[in-house]
């Protein structure tokens, strides 16, 4: 894991099944490292914001090849560690690519027959690996009382099955990623206040399982995030960065390295 000091924020890129060819990898890897550094030729990284890549399997290690100031994160994993599952990729393989990250029940996986219990299953096989699931969880469709949101139940149920048998030492390295079905790759992002109503309800639900250690989990926002909205979506939010879908492949990175800069200009 790259040395990230006194880390406040996570910008997460998920390439979902991005870009088509490992050439294209390769230099949206290179533009989105450079970008990050500021274009300079040994990149200088701020260490208050983590910035986690997470390719698609065959262009992992393009990605850890290129830079050691980036994370590496996968975007599925399978719980065991080996045998006759084919198509299948463990955590230990991800661990011995240079992947410190990795996401877990995103819903375009949900969608494709993951339940709860297959994502419990997987945090328990990547923290045995001394890695950091980020596991997403939403609603599917927003509802709302008088225009103030009401948080759907089944988002705790989503956190507390995808941790269950987690002890308090491995809860530490857990990521939540709050990601509204309704907001991925709509173009119409979660308004604010009801990201940070959402947030205070993760946390609570956090305390109920781990105390102090549940408040300092880290929990970031998903869905039609880009470089217009990225300050808004974590000023007042509470929120401990984004995970980024569509703009972390837009335009060669531009819309990516835009919203690194956006961040660290306006709110750091
Ligand atoms: P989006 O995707 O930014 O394209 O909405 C987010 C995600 O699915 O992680």
């Amino acid at each position: 894991m790259a040395q990230h000091k006194n880390n406040t924020l996570y910008l997460v890129a998920n390439w979902k099944m991005n870009p088509t060819t490992y050439k294209q990898a390769e230099s949206l890897a290179q533009k989105t490292v450079h970008g990050i550094g500021g274009g300079a030729q040994d990149t200088i990284f701020d260490s208050r914001i983590n910035v986690v890549i997470c390719p698609p399997f065959p262009y992992v290690s393009i990605v850890s090849d290129v830079s050691k100031d980036v994370d590496v994160g996968a975007q599925n994993c399978f719980y065991e560690d080996a045998g006759a599952y084919t198509g299948e990729v463990s955590s230990r393989m991800l661990k011995s690519m240079g992947c410190s990250y990795c996401i877990v029940g995103h819903s375009e996986r949900r969608a494709m027959g993951e339940t709860n219990g297959m994502v419990n299953k997987k945090v328990l096989a990547l923290l045995q690996e001394g890695m950091r699931p980020i596991i997403a969880v939403g609603e599917h469709t927003r509802k709302a009382d008088n225009g103030t949101v009401m948080v759907d139940p089944m988002i705790k149920r989503q956190i507390t099955d995808a941790l269950a048998g987690v002890n308090e030492r491995q809860a530490k390295r857990v990521i939540i990623a709050y990601e509204p079905v309704w907001a991925i790759g709509t173009g119409q992002s979660a308004d604010p206040d009801d990201i940070l109503t959402v947030r205070i309800f993760i946390q609570k639900t956090l305390h109920t399982l781990y105390g102090q250690a549940g408040i300092a989990i880290p929990i970031l926002y998903g869905g039609s995030t880009d470089s217009n909205n990225a300050v808004v979506l974590l000023k007042n939010t509470g929120m401990r960065g984004l995970l980024v879908g569509g703009a972390s492949v837009k335009e060669d990175a531009k819309e990516f390295i835009a919203m690194y800069a956006t961040i660290q200009q306006e709110l750091l």
